[in-house]
């Protein structure tokens, strides 16, 4: 008796002791699962065969073909209008905006509408695809109500319809690079876009127009049907993201084949040349919120247009957090 009596408190002990010890350890367990850049886990989007064979289905089907096909139906000699460069919305958005780190649309449908920095308004999808014709596509907006513009929709709303509101998950739009120390480097990057990136894209950045003429077999890099200076690629950090884990065409995150580094200078290159104008002097109406990479002043800071365009970023980011502190 005296035996059974004393081993109850003792149990009891041991059980709300492992209790503790487990929730304790889950506590601080948990932040340290990150995910590995190589793990399989970032968001892909689904492929043509699984979009649904009905009346909706053939308006997302039309979204993903203008997507993949912009020049085609809206190029220069596009069979619908002429309002854009010649390249495609696929050229940066690639697979369609399914591929993982491609600069995929898998956030959009989560995340829109939304307040965008860069106009100071609430932005819908269709005002965000216009910017991308304006911009990188150095062309015009078009119609909300058009067909084209409510298939690309309907497609890109499709794509992430399973994502829950206001969640972005991994893998969704363009990598986020570590930042040198140093300013990126032209002369450096000319080096790197000579060996491996010259023999697709040419000597002058121009690309290589496609057979029929229809657009293009590789896009231009800089030049006259390049995006243009208020294009997202025109930062340096978009640029050099997408191209590490997207260039040479058709690698992909888990097999990159330049460094950090040579990916920021490449992008140095690139964004050095010349290429289309556009009046960006609306953008980031409230300049405080310009992106450290927004190489157009004027500046809460007093860096110059040089370093923002450039680098190095990581004072220029210091010195906006302590300010924000205060
Ligand atoms: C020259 C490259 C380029 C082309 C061509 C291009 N875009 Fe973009 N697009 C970008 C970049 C860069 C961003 C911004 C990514 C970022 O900030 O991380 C962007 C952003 C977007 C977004 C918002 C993504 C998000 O998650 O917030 C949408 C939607 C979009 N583009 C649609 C289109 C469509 C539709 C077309 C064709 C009509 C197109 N884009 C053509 C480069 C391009
Ligand atoms: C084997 C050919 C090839 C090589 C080499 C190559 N690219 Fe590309 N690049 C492409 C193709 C093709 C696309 C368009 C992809 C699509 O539409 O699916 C593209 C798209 C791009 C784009 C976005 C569209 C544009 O025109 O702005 C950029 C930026 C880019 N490449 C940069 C580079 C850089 C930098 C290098 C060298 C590090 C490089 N590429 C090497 C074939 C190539």
């Amino acid at each position: 008796m005296q035996i059974r009596y004393n081993w109850f408190p003792i149990l009891l002990s041991v059980i709300i002791a492992f209790i503790i010890i487990n929730a304790v350890w889950d506590h601080y367990e948990q932040p340290e699962q990150k995910i590995t850049i190589s793990d399989a886990n970032c968001w892909t989007g689904a492929g043509t065969n699984q979009i649904p064979v009905d009346a909706d289905g053939e308006l997302i089907r039309y979204g993903r073909k203008l997507i993949e096909n912009t020049a085609y139906y809206l190029g220069p000699k596009g069979t619908v209008a002429h309002i854009s460069n010649g390249m495609n919305c696929q050229n940066c958005h690639l697979e369609a905006g399914t591929k993982p780190w491609g600069n995929n649309y898998g956030a959009v449908a989560s995340t829109y509408p939304k307040y965008r920095e860069r106009s100071g308004h609430i932005e819908s999808i269709e005002k965000r695809v216009n910017d991308c014709f304006e911009r990188s596509l150095n062309g015009q907006a078009i119609d909300s109500l058009s067909k084209e513009m409510r298939a690309m929709v309907a497609y890109i709303k499709w794509l992430g319809k399973e994502i829950p509101k206001d969640t972005k998950p991994k893998g969704t739009g363009i990598m986020d690079l570590a930042y040198l120390t140093r300013a990126a480097d032209p002369l450096k990057g000319k080096t790197v876009y000579i060996t491996t990136c010259e023999k697709c894209h040419g000597k002058n950045g121009e690309g290589q127009i496609n057979p029929d003429q229809t657009g293009y077999t590789y896009p231009p890099l800089w030049g006259n049907n390049s995006y243009n200076i208020g294009a997202g690629l025109f930062r340096l950090s978009r640029l050099a993201g997408y191209v590490k884990n997207n260039m040479p065409n058709p690698l992909n995150y888990h097999n990159p084949q330049l460094t950090d580094e040579q990916s920021w200078d490449v992008a140095a290159y690139i964004n050095s040349q010349p290429r289309p104008a556009k009046d960006v002097s609306y953008d980031w109406p409230k300049i405080k919120s310009k992106p450290f990479d927004h190489p157009f002043g004027p500046y809460a800071d007093s860096f110059t247009e040089e370093q923002h365009k450039y680098g190095p970023f990581e004072e220029i980011i210091q010195k906006a957090k302590l300010k924000n502190q205060k």
